[in-house]
């Protein structure tokens, strides 16, 4: 089989991995984006789905692992569920090829035949995600269906994929061929998330507009993006980490189409070495 060149994107929420990736690295080298959240979503989604009486407490936001039961389901249920991914490609004549910004490819997720994209985003989904992303059984499975989704891409014969995630670099694909860090104080990711929450309250028509609660402060933001540094890199399984060999790209003051195309220059210059 041929071998694929695999570049791993980690860093802390909001430093700008999935918009560094999804929009710009993978359609520059021509590679495969892979979201690794998705599949924990998916299985939140189908735990909700299959086994509606583990949320009987009414609350739908959140699965209590502490029961040795609950674990055994949910474990289950992630070895069950069956996960594609699909980018549409972008226009041809839009591409980074010209100096401009490509057009945001449209990323799909298929749980089964049903297509997901929308619905893994709720609020109670993301959530539920991140409830059972701490479940070591969950992260096996959920290792295995990325390599999978990696694997496939190769039998396809595309060039690599493009990975984004918290836990790429160091366990998902420790060899990978490049390994990327994406770091941003946490005062700039602040910024960037209140000026994203100005945007979204002022914006009209669609549903991520309805937000009747006032917005927070700059204060509140930055202490909750602290406080999630805190659980990311503290969590005992697979927590955020610097792979030692991991090229760290500070995203404070570049645009996102410098930094991608920086990780696309480096990207190619290693695939020139290993050919
Ligand atoms: O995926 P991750 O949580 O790491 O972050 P993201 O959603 O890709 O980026 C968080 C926000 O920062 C988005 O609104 C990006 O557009 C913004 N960003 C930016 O303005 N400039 C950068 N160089 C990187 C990200
Ligand atoms: O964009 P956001 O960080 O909200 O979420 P995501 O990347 O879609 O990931 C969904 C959930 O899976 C989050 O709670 C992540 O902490 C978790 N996750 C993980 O544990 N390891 C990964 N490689 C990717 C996501």
């Amino acid at each position: 089989t041929q071998r694929i060149f695999r570049v791993a994107i980690d860093g802390p929420a909001g430093a700008g991995k999935s918009s560094t990736a999804k929009l710009q690295v993978a359609s520059l080298l021509s590679f495969t984006y892979i979201d690794s959240g998705a599949f924990y979503r998916c299985v939140a989604l189908n735990s909700l789905r299959w086994h509606p009486e583990l949320f009987e407490d009414g609350n739908a936001r959140h699965v209590s692992l502490e029961a040795p039961d609950t674990r055994r389901i949910i474990a289950k249920v992630a070895e069950s569920t069956v996960v594609k991914q699909e980018t549409e490609r972008a226009l041809p004549g839009s591409s980074a090829a010209k100096g401009t910004a490509p057009l945001m490819p449209r990323h799909r997720i298929w749980l089964g035949d049903d297509d997901v994209s929308v619905a893994i985003r709720d609020n109670a989904i993301s959530r539920i995600g991140s409830d059972v992303a701490k479940l070591i059984e969950v992260r096996e499975a959920v290792g295995k269906m990325q390599r999978a989704a990696a694997t496939n891409v190769g039998s396809r014969s595309s060039g690599g994929i493009v990975m984004d995630g918290r836990d790429i670099g160091t366990h998902v694909f420790p060899d990978a061929e490049l390994k990327v860090f994406i770091t941003c104080p946490a005062e700039v990711r602040a910024r960037r998330r209140l000026l994203e929450l100005q945007k979204l309250s002022g914006g009209t028509g669609n549903t991520e507009s309805r937000t009747t609660t006032k917005l927070p402060t700059y204060d509140q933001v930055l202490e909750g993006i602290k406080q999630r540094d805190v659980q990311d890199t503290t969590r005992a399984v697979s927590p955020l980490r610097k792979a030692e060999d991991a090229l760290e790209v500070d995203t404070s003051d570049r645009t996102l189409s410098q930094i991608a195309h920086h990780i696309a220059d480096i990207a190619r210059q290693r695939m020139n070495r290993l050919n």
